[in-house]
């Protein structure tokens, strides 16, 4: 198999994890091996001592994408989870990796500042935490990614699904058939008498 990166990014809040856990869970039953690497978990161990300034933001996203292309290198599929505000350092990632699918977790400060898992937001608009992204920090969305979820008006399970839809068109995940052998039947005939076959 291919390697690939699934890289996802947005505010604070937006999904990312969760969605890059339900992905690697469908990834990992149709046999394909997969890591994450999420922005909470490394900022505690590869980024430790990183702040987030532009620059270590960029740092930190530099070494998370060193890490996505020596996986994809070695044919895994590699989940990033980062805020990852900053487009420029995305770029440089996507140019990197090659084989990359960006996924927007569109989501409102709103939205997520309700959810607020980390009771982050609340001190951030209390000015208890200075710079955080979406309140007083920039977040450059993605222009072009391969994938748009927008995590304030759809499920998880939607969400991934249009992810999923995406690598299966991108050849990236092989298709799976989901339909037995008797639904196959009514669908094969069903289409004979449309005069499509
Ligand atoms: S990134 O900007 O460098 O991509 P990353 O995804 O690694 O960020 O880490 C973001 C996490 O750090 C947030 O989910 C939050 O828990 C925490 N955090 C602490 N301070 C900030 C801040 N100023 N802005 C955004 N997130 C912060």
């Amino acid at each position: 198999m291919k390697g690939y990166t699934v890289w996802f990014t947005g505010l604070s809040g937006s999904g990312k994890s969760a969605l890059g856990n339900r992905l690697a869970q469908e990834i990992r039953k149709r046999g394909q091996p997969v890591e994450i690497i999420d922005g909470d978990v490394i900022r505690r161990s590869l980024s430790k001592g990183l702040g987030f300034s532009k620059e270590d933001r960029d740092e930190n996203i530099r070494r998370v994408g060193h890490v996505c292309s020596y996986l994809t290198a070695t044919e895994r599929v590699a989940i990033a989870a980062c805020i990852s505000p900053y487009a420029s350092i995305r770029n440089r990632n996507r140019d990197l990796i090659g084989e990359f699918v960006e996924v927007y977790c569109k989501c409102s400060v709103q939205e997520c500042a309700k959810r607020d898992p980390k009771g982050l937001y609340l001190k951030a608009f209390a000015g208890e935490i200075k710079g955080f992204t979406g309140v007083d920090d920039p977040y450059e969305a993605p222009e072009n990614p391969e994938v748009l979820v927008e995590t304030d008006k759809e499920t998880i399970e939607e969400s991934l699904s249009k992810i999923i839809v995406k690598l299966e068109e991108m050849s990236y995940l092989p298709r799976v058939d989901t339909l037995s052998p008797e639904e196959e039947a009514k669908v094969i005939e069903r289409l004979e008498n449309l005069g499509y076959l």
